[in-house]
């Protein structure tokens, strides 16, 4: 299966947020992913609503919210209302995930479940029958432009092995420090979705940036 590239807008130009889109419209990325953060659940704020509401009219392509929030269940029916496609939450704050997924679900969502870096893939055990995605943190969230965590790789491999061996249907998606040099190695190991933030809008030529994460050799 090809693999997917969802670009995060979280270093985008905000004053320019429609050309950025449109870009991201014209360019080979599949989704676009939009990081959400509350100042608890993480140090960072970053956008809410009525931002992804404004993206949504733009947008061409399905919206990837990763939600970096605590206790997201308070917010589900308004993701689904402001335009998004697929809904992240993490793992690490959930106290009744498999209720929070299924709700998701219900909302006509993708349901996706994140973990960060400390926490064992092993844990996902007993939620992955009831997922479409998992979102490894291959850096601590809050920020763009982070360096990646090497030991990811082992992860994307574990939670690969659990996924064949249970023969479910779900895609693996990566996020932070991806870059076109890691890339390749990535979707090697089992990846199905890079996230690239810094990598795609710090550079001089996004959109060919995004073409060659799409086509990597
Ligand atoms: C970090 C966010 C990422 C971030 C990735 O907390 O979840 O999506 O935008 O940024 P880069 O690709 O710059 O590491
Ligand atoms: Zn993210």
């Amino acid at each position: 299966m090809p693999h997917f590239v969802s670009p995060s807008i979280l270093t985008a130009d905000f004053g320019n947020l429609e050309k950025e889109i449109r870009m991201l419209n014209e360019s080979q990325a599949d989704w676009i992913h939009l990081d959400i953060m509350d100042g608890v659940f993480v140090p960072n704020i970053s956008f809410g609503f009525p931002i992804i509401k404004h993206i949504k009219k733009i947008a061409e392509k399905p919206l990837d919210v990763h939600l970096m929030i605590v206790d997201p269940d308070r917010y589900l029916n308004q993701f689904k209302d402001a335009g998004a496609d697929i809904l992240n939450v993490h793992y690490e704050a959930c106290l009744h995930l498999n209720r929070t997924v299924s709700e998701i679900r219900k909302l006509g969502m993708k349901a996706a479940v994140t973990i960060n870096p400390h926490t064992p893939v092993s844990c996902l055990k007993n939620i992955l029958p009831y997922v479409d995605m998992v979102l490894i943190m291959t850096v601590n969230p809050g920020y763009g432009g982070q360096s990646f965590i090497m030991e990811s790789y082992n992860k994307i491999a574990e939670l690969k092995n659990m996924i064949d061996s249970g023969a479910y249907n779900i895609l693996i998606e990566v996020d932070g420090g991806v870059d076109l040099k890691n890339a390749s190695e990535l979707i090697a190991t089992g990846a199905d979705v890079l996230v690239a933030g810094n990598t795609v809008f710090s550079s001089d030529d996004p959109k060919g940036t995004i073409a060659k994460l799409k086509n990597l050799t």
